[in-house]
C-alpha cells in the first residue's frame, strides 16, 4: 500500500509539472468529418410578413456610450426606427432613433432592407429595452451597456470564431448562451460560410443572422472580417470584396479615425480592443498600416490596461491547415505588438484550438538566421480559436513535434471566456463543446503586460485533458 502511495504521489507531481509548463497536445480526439449546414428552414423568419429579423448589436462609439442596432425587414423598408428606454424606468419617455437603410444585390440574390440605427448618449452599465417593427410584428429585445471605461473595471468577454451554421455551430452558440458570464463577444471572423454554397448563396447570410440572433440581439458582438467575408467571385461577376459583410455588419470605425470598417478600435470597460483585417492591404504606407502605426501609441494603459487585438489569420499556428498564412502580417506588425506590450491576440481561421506561450520572433533580418521564436515577456499570448464548428469541419492535422512556442492545442470545437478582473489579472477558460458549458478544458491566468509583467507559466496554467 505504501509503495502504491509513493507511485501515486510521483504521478501527481509529474502531472502538475506538465500542466504548469503548458499541457502540450490534448489527447482528446474529436470526430474528423465535416458536418453539413443545417437546412435553411431550421432558421425560420419570425411571424409576420415584414417582421424585423437578423437583429444584432455592436458598440457604436469609441467609449461605449452608443450602440448600433442592426436588423433586416424582408419586404418593406419601413419602419426603420428603433424605440428604446431604460429597463428600470419603463414609464420614462420612450426615445427613438432612425436607421440608415440599405440593401444590395449579389449575383441572382437581392437582400432585404438592412437597417442600422445608432443609439447615442446612453448611460453606462445600464439595461435598456428596445423594440423594432410595428403592430403585431413588433419584437422586443434588451441589452446592457458596458461600464464606464476604467483601469480596474471588471468585465467578461466571450470569444468565438469561424462559427458557421451547422449542428456543431449550434452547439457552440448554445454553450456560450448558457454560460452566464459573457457580456459581449469578441468574434474573430468567418461568420456565415455562405460562400461555401453555390454562387455564394446569400440566403445563407440571412439564415446565419437569424441563427445568431439569440445572442447578437442581446449583447454586442465585436466584429472582425475573415476570408469567408470576402465573397469575391469574378466568375459570377462579383468583383467587390466584402460586399455582403459590409452591408450587413456596421462598426464604429470612424470613431477611431479609421478609414475602413475592416480595421478599427474601441474601448470597452478596462480593455482597448484593436480589430485588424487579414485580407486588406497592410504593407508599409497602406491605410491599415498607417492607422495601426498611429493607433498603438494612443492606447493609455492607465485607462485601459488590457490591450487586445482581434484578427483572423493566426500568426502562430502549429496546424498544417493554413500553416504560415498569417506570416506576412506578423512580419509587418509583430515588433509593434512587442513594443506596445499587447496582452492578447485572438485569431480564428484554423478550425481547432491553440494557445501559445509568450513568444516573439522579431530579431530576424533575413541574413542573421535568428528566425526561431523565443520567450519574450513583452509579447502577447496568441490564441487561435477558429473552432466555432462550421461546415468545413475540424482541423485535426497538427504539425509534429509540437513547437516549443505552443502551450496547448486541441482539435475540438468550443468557445472561450475572458474575465478581466482588474488591471493586473484576467482569468481565461476555453470550453469544448463536448463537455458541459461549465467545464473548462483549458484555463489560465493572464497577467497584464503593462501593470504586472510576470511569467504566468510559473504559476497558473492548468488544462484538463480528456
Ligand atoms: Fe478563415
Amino acid at each position: 500500500m505504501f509503495r502504491f502511495w509513493i507511485v501515486f504521489c510521483l504521478w501527481v507531481q509529474v502531472c502538475a509539472v506538465v500542466c504548469i509548463n503548458g499541457c502540450g497536445t490534448s489527447s482528446y480526439v474529436r470526430k474528423p468529418f465535416a458536418s453539413h449546414d443545417l437546412p435553411i428552414h431550421h432558421f425560420p423568419s419570425p411571424p409576420g410578413f415584414n417582421a424585423p429579423q437578423q437583429v444584432h448589436i455592436t458598440q457604436g462609439d469609441h467609449e461605449g456610450r452608443s450602440m448600433i442596432i442592426s436588423w433586416v425587414t424582408p419586404v418593406q423598408p419601413t419602419p426603420n426606427v428603433v424605440t428604446y428606454w431604460e429597463a428600470a424606468n419603463p414609464n420614462c419617455i420612450h426615445k427613438q432613433a432612425h436607421a440608415k437603410t440599405t440593401y444590395y444585390r449579389y449575383y441572382n440574390y437581392t437582400s432585404g432592407y438592412i437597417h442600422h440605427a445608432t443609439i447615442r448618449r446612453l448611460k453606462y452599465d445600464t439595461q435598456y429595452i428596445y423594440e423594432l417593427g410595428k403592430h403585431n410584428e413588433t419584437r422586443r429585445f434588451s441589452f446592457t451597456t458596458p461600464p464606464q471605461v476604467g483601469p480596474d473595471v471588471p468585465y467578461t468577454f466571450g470569444v468565438i470564431g469561424d462559427l458557421g451554421q451547422t449542428c456543431d455551430s449550434n452547439q457552440t452558440l448554445e454553450h456560450y448562451v448558457a454560460n452566464p458570464k459573457g457580456k459581449a463577444v469578441l468574434f474573430v471572423g468567418d461568420l456565415s460560410y455562405a460562400d461555401d454554397h453555390p454562387f455564394h448563396d446569400n440566403r445563407r447570410w440571412d439564415s446565419w443572422g437569424r441563427f445568431v440572433e439569440k445572442s447578437t440581439a442581446y449583447q454586442p458582438w465585436i466584429w472582425t472580417a475573415g476570408n469567408h467575408e470576402l465573397d469575391l467571385a469574378p466568375e459570377i461577376g462579383e468583383n467587390t470584396p466584402f460586399r455582403p459583410y459590409l452591408h450587413r455588419y456596421y462598426v464604429p470605425y470612424k470613431a477611431s479615425q479609421s478609414t475602413s470598417p475592416l480595421w478599427y478600435s474601441i474601448k470597452h470597460a478596462s480593455a482597448y480592443i484593436i480589430v485588424l483585417s487579414s485580407y486588406s492591404a497592410y504593407g508599409k504606407y497602406t491605410p491599415q498600416y498607417n492607422w495601426l502605426e498611429q493607433e498603438l501609441p494612443k492606447v493609455n494603459r492607465a485607462e485601459t490596461p488590457w490591450l487586445i487585438v482581434l484578427l483572423h489569420s493566426p500568426w502562430y499556428n502549429s496546424n498544417n491547415y493554413h500553416y504560415m498564412e498569417g506570416e506576412s502580417m506578423r512580419v509587418m506588425f509583430e515588433s509593434w505588438f512587442v513594443k506596445h506590450k499587447v496582452d492578447l491576440v485572438f485569431a480564428g481561421h484554423v478550425h481547432s484550438y491553440e494557445r501559445s506561450k509568450r513568444i516573439s520572433n522579431v530579431k530576424y533580418n533575413i541574413t542573421n538566421g535568428l528566425s526561431t521564436p523565443v520567450c519574450d515577456a513583452s509579447a502577447p499570448v496568441y490564441i487561435t480559436i477558429g473552432d466555432g464548428g462550421n461546415v468545413e469541419g475540424i482541423a485535426n492535422n497538427f504539425t509534429e513535434p509540437q513547437p516549443s512556442y505552443s502551450a496547448f492545442r486541441e482539435a475540438s470545437f468550443g468557445h472561450a471566456i475572458l474575465e478581466l478582473k482588474n488591471r493586473t489579472h484576467a482569468h481565461y477558460t476555453w470550453h469544448r463543446n463536448h463537455d458541459g458549458e461549465a467545464v473548462a478544458a483549458d484555463s489560465t491566468w493572464f497577467y497584464n503586460r503593462y501593470w504586472y509583467p510576470h511569467d504566468e507559466d510559473q504559476l497558473s496554467s492548468s488544462t484538463t485533458m480528456s
